[in-house]
């Protein structure tokens, strides 16, 4: 069975004492959650990745990086690569976030390199994908959404999708409090199954947890996690607040 996963993308949020403090909130709240088939990842800055490590060491929560670099080292100023993050007990990252894509030019050609860098270091890699607005509006929403996933993730072989999630994020829904409908969700998470399916197998396709992200707040999260083929959410705002992220995961 495909795990449920509620996953906090933190962006350029919280600073170490705010991390400690969010996350203090976060393992108390869990304490008295039935998790049950669910798994709860938060993906706080670079900066603070190792203090939020050894702050969860014993509680139910994962922690994911929200970028790396697709060279294992080098003279790449800045920048930091899957060894390292695996140095420290990191061993999930979001890659291909629409903020990477849009301000920091992030192609698909280097979203592919950066895939094939994290399962060289066994790393689980979650991928965002999702339509602009005008891509919606110009009824063209199934094939980016195919062309993001088919240029970037189809050349893998079958055994490393155990360590992909993905996570439908229509960027005309991120910040934006406009929220995919439940039906749009669906619809484009059960044409992702399908063609993961029609690429790999239906084993692939019924494994592999396809999660949305997008405005989910307490208020809409229960009708968007009902979908089938919805298996929980990539929150960015409302994983800020402890009690509705908390919310979030008691939504699934
Ligand atoms: P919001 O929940 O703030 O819309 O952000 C979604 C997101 O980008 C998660 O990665």
């Amino acid at each position: 069975m495909r795990k449920n996963i509620v996953a906090g993308n933190w962006k350029m949020n919280n600073d170490a004492k705010e991390t400690k403090s969010l996350l203090k909130e976060l393992k108390k709240g869990l304490k008295k959650a039935k998790l049950n088939n669910t798994k709860v990842i938060v993906a706080p800055s670079f900066i603070n990745l190792k203090l939020a490590v050894k702050q969860t060491k014993k509680a139910p929560i994962k922690v994911a990086a929200q970028n790396m670099h697709a060279a294992h080292s080098g003279a790449f100023t800045g920048e930091i690569s899957a060894s390292m993050l695996k140095s420290i007990a990191v061993n999930t990252v979001i890659l291909g976030h629409s903020e990477r894509r849009a301000y920091f030019g992030e192609t698909d050609e280097i979203l592919k390199a950066k895939v094939d860098s994290a399962l060289e270091q066994n790393m689980k890699i979650i991928f965002c994908f999702g339509e602009e607005l005008k891509d919606r509006q110009a009824d063209q929403h199934f094939s980016v959404v195919e062309s993001q996933i088919n240029n970037v993730l189809f050349h893998l072989p079958e055994t490393a999708w155990k360590r992909i999630v993905l996570a439908y994020e229509p960027v005309w829904a991120i910040g934006t409090g406009e929220t995919a409908t439940p039906e749009q969700a669906q619809e484009i998470h059960a044409f992702v199954r399908g063609i993961i399916e029609k690429q790999y197998s239906v084993t692939v396709a019924n494994q592999t947890s396809i999660l949305y992200g997008g405005s989910v707040k307490p208020t809409n999260a229960k009708e968007i996690f009902a979908n089938p083929d919805v298996d929980g959410g990539l929150i960015g705002g409302a994983a800020l607040k402890a009690s509705d992220f908390l919310e979030i995961i008691a939504a699934i």
